[in-house]
């Protein structure tokens, strides 16, 4: 399959580069700075990132390039850029007018093919201290801004173009169109990288990587591990056996009506009711971290057990997506979020690893699950931490515990749906609080429990607004907690954006 190989030198928008080519419909990868895949024969062409350094530090990353250039097509973007430069002999300083932000192209080669297409003064984004002070002699420009004479410029002789500012940030007004010059014009891609391509081309290698062999697979309910079991089953049928398990910390009847689903989808699944346990291993624990270890190691301890009474199982099966890999690779150091997929397990049960999303960002997931026939109501389902309710009842946890969350959750997340703001928001839930405070219901004074609703947007999870949702909802919601659920008699919202509050409270 036809690629484009991203360089990462750490930028924060190595990502994005990423993104706006795969929705050219054209496959791409990240990988460190100095680890091309020398001798990979789908490689159409090369783009270096940004970088959080100057090519002036000690630090800065320089790796050789004569493996790429000019056998290559190859685009710089600003680090990108300046290393090219620089490494042939330019100089690249602080200038005096440096441009930050939004500029303007003031001129520009428009018969060169990077500039196919884009307009007049198009605004592009720039995010740099440095600037190129002077271009070796065979490097000519082919773009300028007002401040910056080297916005964009090529290299005579060989397929390299380098810009200076981001074209993959959206305030680019034309950056899209550069970087399909360069992926679809330059390198040549086509624009066939599409859900069901990548649907077929995953199951032919799942076929011919798995052989006859038997596949086990944790599913949490989530987006992630239903789409990964649905293409190992399209691959493998019922070699894949999937484990479901009833931590006791799900959402009302949440067990039986996603196992009910599972099977409707045709796969091979053990449901396993371990609530129990799981009660008994936490009871009387409160310290959060404690509870998530009793709670990640039961589950460990379930799985094993089941995968046990099955034989000869060689392989487990992840839901692992790719910016979880892409953090995880992370080049700078900065891990801002770690993933939470069943740690330790795949060693300690001497089996191999297999990741069949593990080069998706979360819509593709999602895109994938829809051409699979995987119904909407799966798909557009709000994130729910492995932990489940077990972070969400602040302080020790009992069964009567997770009956008043559970209540309480069901009229929250039903009152979301019937009132279409389920899928405005990116999560959803309601915490238990570990105070009781004085209420009146009738004549009778009452001492119960508070909750607290939370309902954060957000893209990724990593930053979140608090949501704004209507105060006749709230109200609403609030009237039928407290009056259905036994032991709730205080509803309060929570107004906290992450940063510096988390979308958790635990
Ligand atoms: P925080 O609370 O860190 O949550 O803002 C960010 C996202 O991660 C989820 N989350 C978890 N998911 N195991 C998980 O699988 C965990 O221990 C865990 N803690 C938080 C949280 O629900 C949100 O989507």
């Amino acid at each position: 399959m036809q690629k484009i190989i991203i360089l990462d030198f750490g930028s924060q928008y190595t990502q994005l580069i990423a993104r706006r080519i795969r929705e050219m419909h054209t496959y791409c990868e990240i990988l460190p700075y100095n680890k091309f895949p020398e001798g990979d024969a789908d490689v159409r062409g090369v783009v270096l990132s940004g970088s959080p350094f100057s090519v002036n530090q000690a630090e800065a990353f320089k790796p050789d390039l004569s493996g790429i250039r000019g056998k290559y097509p190859l685009l710089g973007i600003c680090y990108g850029a300046q290393y090219l430069a620089q490494s042939s002999g330019g100089t690249v300083g602080s200038s005096d007018s440096r441009e930050y932000g939004r500029a303007r192209l003031a001129s520009f080669d428009a018969t060169d093919p990077l500039m196919q297409g884009v307009r007049e003064h198009s605004q592009v984004w720039m995010s740099h201290g440095d600037t190129i002070l002077q271009l070796p002699a065979d490097f000519r420009i082919v773009a300028s801004t007002a401040d910056v004479p080297v916005a964009a410029y090529r290299i005579d002789g060989e397929p390299t173009w380098a810009v200076q500012f981001h074209p993959e940030v959206y305030h680019s007004e034309d950056g899209s169109a550069i970087l399909r010059n360069f992926v679809h014009g330059i390198c040549g891609c086509s624009a066939d990288w599409t859900p069901a391509s990548f649907i077929d081309s995953t199951i032919a290698e799942l076929q011919h990587q798995l052989g006859t062999d038997q596949v086990v697979l944790g599913l949490s309910g989530g987006v992630d591990s239903t789409v990964a079991a649905m293409l190992l089953n399209r691959a493998i049928g019922d070699r894949l056996h999937c484990i479901f398990v009833d931590n006791g910390l799900l959402r009302l009847n949440e067990f039986s009506s996603v196992l009910k689903h599972y099977k409707l989808l045709g796969l091979n699944v053990t449901g396993v009711d371990a609530s129990q346990r799981f009660y008994a291993a936490l009871a009387g624990e409160s310290d959060p971290e404690k509870k998530r270890k009793i709670i990640g190691k039961g589950f460990i301890e379930v799985f094993e057990e089941e995968a046990k009474k099955l034989s000869d199982v060689k392989w487990l099966a992840q839901g692992t997506i790719y910016p979880d890999r892409i953090e995880s690779l992370s080049i700078t150091g900065m891990v801002i979020k770690s993933h939470h997929n069943v740690g330790g397990l795949p060693e300690r049960m001497k089996m191999q690893v297999v990741e069949p999303l593990k080069l998706l960002f979360k819509d593709e997931v999602r895109e994938v699950g829809r051409a699979l026939g995987i119904p909407e109501s799966f798909i557009a389902r709000h994130p729910f931490p492995g932990p489940g309710l077990g972070v969400r009842i602040l302080g020790d946890i009992t069964p009567e515990k997770v009956r008043i969350l559970q209540e309480a959750d069901d009229i929250f997340i039903n009152g979301l749906k019937t009132n279409k703001l389920y899928d405005k928001v990116w999560q959803a839930g309601v915490i238990l609080l570990p105070i009781r405070s004085v209420g009146v219901m009738g004549d009778e004074r009452t001492y119960e429990n508070a909750v607290a609703l939370r309902a954060v947007c957000s893209t990724d999870g990593m930053t979140a607004d608090w949501a704004d949702l209507p105060n006749d909802f709230l109200r609403a919601v609030s009237n039928e907690i407290i009056n259905k659920v036994r032991g709730i008699n205080r509803v309060v919202y929570d107004i906290s954006s992450k940063p510096p509050a988390t979308i958790e409270w635990e």
